[in-house]
């Protein structure tokens, strides 16, 4: 990354985290932390840069971008608090879940505490705006969490299927992770009274790098470094998980290869060498073809963008970079 964008990223976070930081407090000592714990262990932050480069790009309003972009991390985060409970993982940023250290009970509540800080933030940063901005935010934002709750339960009734097609697949990833990069990108502009045209490239930009972003996400939870991705590998295969790779391999292995997967899929007995040679079976049929995927949905988002005028060229080359970093990063 040059200098000048990672200046332009670090400024974008720092902004972003001191308004997470006022809007998730409260005066119950339990739920400030379990809420703030994830915060703090780190995350990457990309929803916020995305809206925020977004809003850049077309000559917006900083100061309303970093509250929306606050809104859309912590709307985030609280999807993530409560994926782990779903996916019976322990480990998250590094460190242990929130349910793994405050219990199930107060996981899934700090959870409600950080979808309702969501919305306030929002609130706070459309303030002093008209009636159909207020509209357009709210409506895509509350539109966001419905298609994520609608991907999250594709996600885990495919957990009891061995014929997932790619389609359902693509779908499923739209819904549980794409809808959120799309709706960040879209309140960059929406927030600013971009003109319809620039927020539906917005919106597209954001859908395509999320779909990328996520197929990226399911070939790291096979091929990636725990320490480094700060999540546990592998638990994709415990939990029968169909992502692309699994479909693919399902699709192309040999008679005992598929054997062998589908009899580790979904076992939660199932021992590290199990695991193992059910992700060298993975590898070797459907990496290329994730790989490749990846790239096609990331090229989409970039052929988006440039039907954007650009205002701001830094921000152009934030988003630009965000669309090679998706298919590159190994966290
Ligand atoms: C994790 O998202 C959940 C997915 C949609 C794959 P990120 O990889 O953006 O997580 P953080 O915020 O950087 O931890
Ligand atoms: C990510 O789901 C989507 C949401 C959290 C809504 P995953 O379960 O695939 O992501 P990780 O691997 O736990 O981050
Ligand atoms: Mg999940
Ligand atoms: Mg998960």
């Amino acid at each position: 990354m040059t200098d000048e964008l990672s200046s332009y990223f670090n400024d974008i976070v720092n902004n972003v985290n001191f308004h997470i930081k006022n809007f998730v407090k409260s005066n119950v000592r339990t739920l400030e932390e379990a809420s703030f714990h994830l915060f703090t262990a780190g995350g990457k932050r990309l929803r916020p840069l995305i809206l925020v480069s977004s809003s850049d790009l077309i000559g917006g309003d900083r100061q309303r971008a970093y509250k929306a972009a606050a809104a859309v991390e912590i709307l985030h985060n609280f999807t993530l608090v409560h994926d782990d409970i779903m996916d019976r993982d322990y480990l998250r940023r590094g460190l242990p879940t929130v349910h793994v250290k405050w219990g199930e009970p107060m996981a899934i509540l700090a959870g409600d505490y950080l979808h309702a800080k969501a919305f306030e933030a929002l609130n706070e940063a459309l303030k002093g705006l008209d009636g159909d901005t207020f509209y357009k935010a709210f409506s895509i934002f509350i539109n966001s969490i419905e298609i994520i709750s609608e991907g999250q339960a594709m996600d885990m009734s495919f957990e009891n299927r061995v014929d997932v097609t790619e389609e359902e697949y693509v779908q499923m990833i739209k819904g549980k992770t794409a809808m959120l990069f799309s709706c960040s990108a879209a309140l960059g502009g929406i927030i600013n009274k971009a003109s319809d045209d620039i927020i539906k490239n917005l919106i597209e930009y954001g859908l395509n790098l999320g779909i990328s972003f996520q197929i990226v996400d399911d070939i790291l939870g096979i091929i990636g470094d725990e320490k480094e991705l700060g999540k546990p590998v592998y638990s994709d295969i415990r939990e029968g998980k169909k992502t692309i790779l699994v479909i693919k391999t399902l699709s192309e292995a040999k008679d005992d290869e598929k054997k062998i997967l589908v009899s580790t899929l979904g076992n939660r007995e199932a021992k590290k060498d199990d695991l193992e040679r059910a992700s060298e079976i993975i590898r070797k049929y459907s990496l290329q073809y994730a790989y490749n995927l990846a790239k096609k949905y990331s090229d989409l988002a970039l052929e988006h963008l440039r039907k954007i005028p650009v205002y701001n060229e830094t921000a152009e080359k934030a988003l630009k970079y965000l669309a090679q970093f998706t298919i590159e990063r190994r966290k």
